[in-house]
């Protein structure tokens, strides 16, 4: 059989759905010593700021069975190198999906952090993290309540000509309060989900384990619980979904797509991997012949 991994993302063909997630794969170039970047449906590079920012003290990642806590703390050298290094260099490099994810600590920052990555020609799309755990203002600030996501989409759609996703936290009672409210607000898809909020405490100091105190948990433990959320969310809303959360098999992508994701971020499988997507792509069509599926893209949303 011949298998067609290729899904529409926003008018944008991507080669298959599979794309490394924010924060855990760099600004690409790092790795492309490891395989070919060509291989991969998009990249959503390290989430950046205005201003460059060394990120959190450490220790900042800590273990958990089947999963990982970070409290890193947005470390990047902020947009205006972004635009001017970082883009490019992975351009030259890699032909598909390139991602920016954009933070900020207030809707102005958004917004100027947004409109020079739009104008940007190495980037392809927006992913707007409305969801960082680990920072003391703005991030998951203004991801937990439906107004502020509302007001951080509004802000950013009035200056980028490319489509706009916003990222969107676990941490909420209802998802889907947040999701319809940046959909309602002109946003061209979600990204669901970012890290849980967690702890781990070294019981010998008597202290935290990470210097943040808490960190943001992922890794495998969460996919059920992100498979729900992106279920419920895409049957909620009309915007496109990107799934992250957990993905470390084919058979993690299929059922992302399943529940509802036209795309899907693979996230902490990548530290400890480095070569999680390769291995996912090459194992994707073998499991669309047992399951009877010629393209990937019927599947999305079937359950
Ligand atoms: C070390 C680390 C750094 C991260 N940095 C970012 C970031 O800068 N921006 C962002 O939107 N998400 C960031 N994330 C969240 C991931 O992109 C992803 O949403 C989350 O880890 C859940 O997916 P996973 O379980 O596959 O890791 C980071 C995650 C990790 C583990």
């Amino acid at each position: 059989m011949v298998n067609d991994l290729s899904v529409t993302l926003c008018g944008l063909h991507l080669r298959n759905p599979v794309i490394p997630a924010s924060g855990t794969f760099g600004f690409g170039v790092e790795l492309s010593d490891c395989f070919d970047l060509n291989r991969l449906g998009g990249i959503s590079l390290k989430g950046t700021t205005r201003e460059a920012r060394y990120g959190n003290p450490t220790p900042r990642i800590a273990e958990a069975p089947a999963g990982m806590l970070n409290a890193v703390g947005l470390e990047n050298p902020g947009i205006d190198v972004l635009v001017r290094e970082k883009a490019p260099a992975l351009r030259k490099c890699y032909g598909g999906c390139i991602i920016a994810n954009i933070s900020g600590f207030s809707l102005e920052e958004y917004a100027e952090c947004c409109a020079k990555a739009s104008d940007c020609p190495e980037i392809d799309l927006i992913e707007v993290n409305v969801s960082c755990p680990n920072v003391h203002a703005g991030g998951m600030t203004f991801g937990t309540d439906p107004h502020s996501a509302a007001a951080v989409t509004r802000a950013v759609k009035a200056v980028c000509r490319k489509p706009v996703f916003i990222k969107l936290s676990p941490n909420v009672t209802d998802i889907v309060a947040i999701a319809r409210a940046c959909e309602d607000a002109g946003a061209d898809g979600l990204t669901l989900v970012n890290t849980f909020l967690g702890m781990r405490i070294d019981i010998r100091r008597r202290q935290p384990v990470l210097a943040n105190k808490t960190g943001g948990f992922s890794g495998p433990a969460i996919f059920p619980i992100a498979l729900r959320m992106v279920w419920q969310v895409a049957h909620a809303c009309s915007i496109p979904v990107m799934g992250c959360g957990g993905v470390a098999t084919a058979r993690d992508v299929v059922e992302m797509m399943m529940a509802g994701a036209t795309a899907v971020e693979v996230g902490a499988e990548n530290l400890r991997n480095p070569l999680a997507c390769p291995e996912i792509l090459d194992a994707l069509p073998e499991l669309m012949d047992e399951l009877n599926i010629n393209r990937l893209q019927d599947i999305i949303g079937t359950v």
